[in-house]
């Protein structure tokens, strides 16, 4: 699969029909919020973990020297905290061109955090199959290339020390992400 998914998304996942749809942030959609939307609320996913594993080539790296973004990762009975946002069909222009290197939106049920109750939303999420993936390593390996990568949007250690400090906020706790903002912390 390409790693530009803009069309791919369109196509697969028409929403014009829909007068609002939620749409759940895990990774720089919880602290970059560069959209309108009609409604927030803290939520979480079952099931999915979040791992450094994607490339950047836009964002936090270029095609050349990636970076390293999030992905979700499938994890039976693991539980993924983050933001989710309503909004109009229209602001999935905006979030397809944002999220366009290799995150296919997929529709999920989203809980909310401090209220009952439940909605499907969208989550983008970037598997295996697409160009810019990268995969595991070890979370020292991880961190030392995001300590050497930059893209458009900034640097990459930017990513990750923005993210832990909004989950922090949302007194939640990642192991994964704070992990390597441990080891990250070591090289800058
Ligand atoms: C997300 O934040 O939900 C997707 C990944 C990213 O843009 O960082």
């Amino acid at each position: 699969m390409s790693h530009n998914t803009i069309s791919l998304n369109k196509q697969r996942q028409p929403l014009a029909h829909l007068e609002s749809v939620w749409l759940f942030g895990y990774g720089s959609l919880i602290y970059k919020t560069d959209f309108a939307y009609l409604d927030t609320k803290p939520a979480c996913i079952y099931g999915w973990q979040r791992r450094f594993w994607q490339g950047s080539h836009d964002h936090r790296g270029t095609p050349q020297a990636p970076g390293r973004v999030l992905t979700l990762i499938e994890a039976p009975g693991a539980r993924c905290a983050g933001m989710a946002y309503q909004v109009t069909p229209d602001t999935f222009e905006h979030l397809d061109h944002r999220e366009k290197n290799g995150y296919l939106r997929v529709f999920t049920p989203l809980h909310w955090l401090h209220e009952a109750g439940e909605a499907e939303g969208i989550v983008y999420l970037a598997t295996p199959d697409n160009a810019a993936y990268l995969g595991p390593a070890s979370d020292s390996e991880i961190a030392a290339h995001i300590a050497s990568s930059a893209g458009p949007s900034g640097p990459n250690s930017e990513y990750v020390l923005k993210l832990a400090q909004a989950l922090r906020a949302m007194n939640e706790h990642d192991e994964h992400v704070f992990a390597i903002e441990r080891e990250l912390l070591k090289l800058l």
